[in-house]
């Protein structure tokens, strides 16, 4: 017990917590980048928190986020225990894979799923196909509102929801589909519930989950989502064969077929739900905000997008589609979607994770089961990496002959053990989508509309207020 006194000297700083609710109060839980940026001046940048009984560690800026999740890549990859989403099915036995415990069942579930995005076309011609396509039926879509002011936000949603619809469920949907709107709308509700006070204090006293009707009454979208994901998953399953593998969750399916050790490894029936359900989660609502900053900021920065159209005039041509082969040939154009995820800064706090063992850190201590923020906001932004951290400045990306440079403190998918999966797929439909789109047309702000404002706000990840823009086809 003295020993771990002794330790426990070496906790990181904090603002003074309160009986029951610890420093809850100093967190605006609808802005907490925010919050935490005002607390990074004050104690550094490693920080506790205490969110009722469970304890908290923010870690700000480039160097101590890259030392965590890079170099001390396995103390800080566990995830934790989420008891909100245990009325969505999730627990001991199934976790799907964002919200996993990091352990042997996590590693298989990661592993098969990358290695089957692969094998469906991940990283290759066969899936840049499928997103060239799909960008071929955004221009159609676009061109149909034959320049009058628009909300680009459900075509775009619609868009990149298909490229992972079909990878996960064989399935596309039209543009307009009623069906596909309801998920939209039900997976935007998800997020909202989220966020708040509320959802962060039930996550720390599970208990008040037991009141009959709580779970349900709070978290109604995220119930209504995964009953249509289970719609889904059964049609799916009605129409399976063995023999003939058309998608992941085809494929997830004949490895539950493999019996005890394909069970211990964590394939079942309520894992296919959720790591499907993950997947589309993750997957298409970064990726579409992700645009939906892309496109605003060319509408408040002409000159960028002019910029751009130019290269893809010189590159690509305005008959041919754009791949990715063209990307190499495109520095000024890759750096402005580099830009767009830094300055965009679509998942602000990253997923949280967990220490996996009592560490040592930066001269603190940390002790296992702690729940650790990586403020990626602070690594996107950090003063003492970029040169304009708060503009939108592509120049960011590029030497001064106009070569596209890489940047380590460009973290947008985190990195280390528990780096994004879908990098490489969003990074495919990041370029095709944006170029395909500044190929064909013009954003351009409609006169009588107010110029759009550039801050975000904040339901798990962090988007444009709404916006309505022109697409001047070219
Ligand atoms: C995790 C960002 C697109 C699947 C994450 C994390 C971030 C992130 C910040 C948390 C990593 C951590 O815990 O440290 C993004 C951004 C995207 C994007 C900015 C688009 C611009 C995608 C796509 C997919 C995907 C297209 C699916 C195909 C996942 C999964 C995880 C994850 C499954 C959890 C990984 C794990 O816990 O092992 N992503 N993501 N993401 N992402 Fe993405």
């Amino acid at each position: 017990f003295m020993k771990r006194r002794k330790k426990w000297n070496h906790y990181p700083p904090g603002p003074t917590s309160l009986p029951f609710i610890g420093t809850m109060l100093h967190i605006d839980f609808r802005n907490p980048h925010l919050s935490f940026n005002q607390l990074r001046k004050k104690f550094g940048n490693v920080f506790h928190l205490q969110n009722c009984w469970t304890n908290v560690v923010v870690l700000n800026g480039y160097k101590t986020v890259k030392e965590a999740l890079v170099h001390r890549s396995e103390d800080f990859a566990d995830r934790p225990y989420t008891p909100v989403y245990e009325h969505l099915g999730y627990g001991s036995k199934s976790e799907g894979i964002a919200i996993a415990r990091y352990g042997h069942v996590w590693k298989e579930l990661r592993k098969f799923t990358l290695s089957t995005l692969r094998n469906f076309g991940m990283g290759k011609k066969s899936l840049e196909k499928r997103v060239t396509e799909e960008a071929g039926f955004l221009c159609s879509a676009v061109g149909s509102e034959e320049g009058r002011p628009f909300d680009p936000r459900f075509l775009v949603n619609n868009a990149v929801c298909n490229v992972i619809c079909t990878t996960i469920y064989g399935e596309r949907f039209d543009y307009g589909d009623k069906t596909f709107k309801r998920l939209l709308h039900l997976f935007e509700k998800f997020l909202n519930e989220e966020t708040g006070f509320l959802p962060q204090l039930l996550n720390v006293v599970p208990i008040l989950l037991r009141i009959p009707g709580v779970p349900q009454k709070v978290f109604r979208g995220q119930k209504e989502f995964m009953d249509f994901i289970d719609v889904l998953v059964h049609k799916h399953m009605e129409s399976w064969n063995p023999a003939h593998i058309r998608d992941f969750t085809d494929a997830f399916l004949k490895e539950m077929q493999k019996g005890k050790v394909a069970e211990e490894n964590g394939f079942n029936y309520n894992n296919l739900r959720l790591v499907t359900a993950d997947l589309f989660g993750a997957g298409s609502e970064t990726t579409s905000t992700t645009l939906r900053w892309a496109f605003l900021y060319m509408l408040l920065h002409p000159e960028i997008q002019n910029k751009v159209q130019a290269e893809i005039d010189k590159v690509i041509g305005r008959e041919r589609s754009p791949t990715m082969e063209d990307q190499v040939n495109m520095p000024y154009t890759n750096a402005v979607i580099h830009e767009v995820q830094r300055y965009g800064d679509v998942i602000p706090l990253g997923l949280p994770h967990m220490t996996y063992r009592d560490i040592e850190f930066q001269g603190f201590f940390i002790p296992k089961g702690t729940t650790v923020i990586t403020n990626l906001t602070s690594v996107l932004k950090d003063e003492a990496v970029w040169e304009k951290p708060n503009q939108f400045y592509p120049e960011h990306f590029l030497d001064v002959n106009g070569q596209f440079v890489k940047r380590e403190a460009f973290m947008p998918f985190s990195a280390g053990r528990r780096v994004c999966l879908g990098e490489q797929l969003a990074r495919m439909e990041l370029f095709i989508f944006f170029t395909t789109l500044l190929q064909k047309f013009t954003f351009v702000l409609p006169e009588d509309q107010p110029r759009p404002r550039e801050d975000g706000y904040f339901a798990f990840s962090r988007s444009p207020y709404p916006y309505l823009l022109r697409a001047v086809p070219r």
